[in-house]
């Protein structure tokens, strides 16, 4: 067993996951986390029986007993703290959307580039039971080559919109909810070069006073013409989970085709040599969802820090890093930019040059 890794968390809604998770851990000690809101800090020291919380962040940055800074803060907030964070010399988390635009990309690039710390994306959906297997399939070769990916993030997520900074610029359900879907596809065909698609607001939306698409539908292609769809639906009634999942994400190639689901824990393959299986994780449930509801979904949190202590262990890049997460948002801005321009092809390249990001 390597060294523990001693932990501070701030933004304690989503942030309670990864206090679980690092509770848990024999990898992981937490020291201390932050809130604004002294209330919720003392919830969470009800709920975990743990009294070491500020609602300062600089006091928080400023405590030498912790290493990795872990940020659960709205989207909005992310680029200020990972850039105080990295500066007080602390490797750290950030939770998905890591930007909540492009406008910082290059200088958190830069930033990233001067610092010895890691900068790791807390990219959940790539780190759920279904998923994991699916990639471990992918990297044995048993799809063969792929021709086609199919990711798809489709929730009513009008309770959402309930939270203040979901209403305020910046928020968007791609940016928030798809990137799931866009980084699954991205993970695959990693070296995507145009996009195309739609968007539309529905009145469910509207409702809300917030004017942002919630039903999306994009393709992606790399140079070789290999494609990913990607589908997002936010603010409309849905089916039942074993009819439609929430998250999935489909692999078709040359030797085989996979789809793993979430929240349902349900994996599907049919490989050459091998005839149709499905597998059923439910016993793990209680593993990834360990509070009220499936809103939050610690095991995947556990399983991103269990394998990010590795990757410090090994002195290995934990990825997503900013430079894959950046890479994600740059996709997404050229979907946003086809969907507004009536479905035109936009080339990634083109946003790179255009927010001056450049990847070394
Ligand atoms: N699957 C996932 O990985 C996943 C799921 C949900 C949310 N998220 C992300 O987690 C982040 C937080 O989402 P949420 O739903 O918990 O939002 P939230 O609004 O419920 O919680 C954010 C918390 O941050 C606190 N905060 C704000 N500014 C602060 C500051 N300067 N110092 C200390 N605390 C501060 C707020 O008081 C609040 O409690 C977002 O970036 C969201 O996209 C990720």
């Amino acid at each position: 067993m390597g060294k523990k890794y001693r932990l501070g968390v701030v933004g304690l809604g989503e942030g309670r996951s990864i206090m679980s998770a690092a509770l848990r851990s024999e990898k992981w000690q937490l020291v201390q986390v932050c809130d604004l809101n002294e209330q919720l800090c003392r919830e969470r020291e009800e709920e975990f029986s743990f009294a070491h919380w500020t609602t300062s962040y600089e006091a928080m940055l400023n405590n030498k007993e912790i290493d990795v800074i872990a940020i659960y803060t709205p989207d909005q907030l992310h680029f200020t703290h990972i850039k105080q964070a990295l500066e007080a010399g602390k490797h750290v988390i950030c939770t998905k959307p890591l930007l909540d635009s492009l406008q910082d990309g290059a200088q958190l690039l830069q930033l990233a580039k001067q610092t010895d710390r890691q900068l790791f994306v807390g990219q959940s959906s790539r780190f759920f039971e279904p998923m994991l297997h699916q990639r471990r399939d992918f990297e044995q070769g048993k799809h063969g080559e792929l021709s086609v990916v199919e990711a798809h993030y489709k929730t009513d997520g009008r309770w959402f919109l309930q939270k203040d900074w979901s209403k305020q610029t910046g928020f968007s359900w791609m940016q928030n909810f798809m990137i799931h879907a866009v980084d699954l596809a991205k993970w695959y065909l990693p070296d995507v070069t145009e996009v195309t698609g739609y968007g539309f607001t529905s009145d469910n939306t509207k409702q809300y006073d917030i004017d942002v698409w919630d039903s999306m539908r994009f393709l992606m292609r790399n140079e070789r013409g290999q494609m990913a769809q990607v589908a997002g639906d936010y603010a409309l009634p849905t089916l039942d989970l074993t009819v439609e999942p929430s998250i999935a994400c489909l692999l078709r190639g040359t030797k085989g085709i996979s789809r793993a689901e979430y929240s349902n824990l349900d994996y599907y393959t049919k490989f050459s040599g091998e005839g149709k299986k499905s597998y059923n994780f439910d016993e793990r449930r209680d593993y990834y969802f360990r509070f009220e509801g499936n809103s939050h979904h610690a095991g995947e949190y556990q399983n991103y820090i269990e394998y990010f202590a590795e990757c410090l262990d090994n002195n290995q890049t934990a990825l997503p890093d900013a430079r894959e997460a950046i890479h994600t948002l740059a996709i997404m801005e050229a979907m946003t930019i086809s969907a507004k321009h009536g479905g035109q092809p936009i080339k990634i390249a083109d946003v790179l040059q255009q927010y001056h990001i450049v990847f070394e």
